[in-house]
């Protein structure tokens, strides 16, 4: 990582500042950092860094579960930005491993934490290996239960360790959806046909559904947990959250 990186000193001067100005300090200390894409915030972030002029890249995990709109949106997006757009799969073996004992929807009975943990959380904690800085997506209204202290810049213990330090950036931290969605709207951005059918938050395709006006976007993602739950393991800090 940067060596001239100060988290404290940065996590004070970002709080609260533009998205563009938070990116701009991720890829000017960690120049080609890896920016996590699945869906309308990630977008903004790609159009952000695009127009920065700054080196970065793009990665996003194909848990193999992913909505064929999904499939079409990524596609979409890889055009619009003509950028390399990095699949990261999981391990086949454990993939096959799970199916065999549990079948397709064993996360309706046990929970989302064995698959989110074979289909997500492993395939990041190796893409993240090559990484000293990640940028995502979070804000700190999307998610009541577990995001609301989402901070612009942390030190991830999660993917990273005292001895191999990593730091997520998390420009979009203070945006509200409607936010989001008129930078979306002003620079013709491409979005998930989805958003059309009435899904706000958007994940795997048996772990997502629509939500009714006035609920709130989370209630959409893994509907059969509590609220307080509904992390998938790329965030887990939300749940357990430290200094930054
Ligand atoms: S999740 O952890 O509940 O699935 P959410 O869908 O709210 O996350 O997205 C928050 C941020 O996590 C995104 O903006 C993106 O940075 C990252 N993210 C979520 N899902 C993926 C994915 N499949 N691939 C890459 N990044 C992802
Ligand atoms: Fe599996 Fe659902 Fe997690 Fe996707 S969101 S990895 S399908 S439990």
């Amino acid at each position: 990582m940067s060596t001239t990186f100060d988290l404290d000193h940065h996590a004070a001067q970002l709080r609260g500042q533009r998205p563009q100005d938070i990116l701009k300090t991720a890829l000017t200390h960690f120049p080609g950092a890896a920016l996590s894409f699945s869906g309308a915030e990630d977008v903004v972030l790609i159009d952000m860094a695009c127009k920065s002029g700054l080196p970065f890249r793009v990665f996003t995990l194909d848990t193999g579960r992913l909505h064929a709109e999904t499939y079409r949106f990524l596609e979409r997006v890889r055009q619009h930005f003509q950028l390399d757009i990095e699949l990261c799969f999981p391990q086949a073996q454990a993939v096959e491993a799970l199916t065999r004992s549990k079948g397709l929807f064993s996360f309706f009975e046990d929970g989302h934490g064995e698959c989110c943990g074979i289909r997500k959380v492993e395939p990041l904690r190796r893409h993240l290996q090559g990484y000293a800085a990640w940028i995502t997506g979070q804000r700190r209204d999307q998610s009541p239960g577990t995001r609301a202290e989402v901070p612009e810049v942390q030190a991830d213990l999660s993917f990273g360790s005292h001895a191999r330090p990593l730091i997520k950036f998390n420009p979009l931290a203070g945006w509200s959806s409607s936010t989001v969605w008129d930078y979306i709207r002003a620079f013709e951005l491409p979005y998930n046909e989805l958003h059309e059918r009435g899904f706000v938050s958007i994940g795997c395709e048996p772990c997502t559904r629509p939500v009714l006006p006035g609920q709130h976007e989370r209630e959409g993602r893994w509907w059969w947990e509590e609220a307080t739950k509904k992390e998938c393991g790329l965030h887990i800090e939300n749940l357990h959250p430290r200094p930054s």
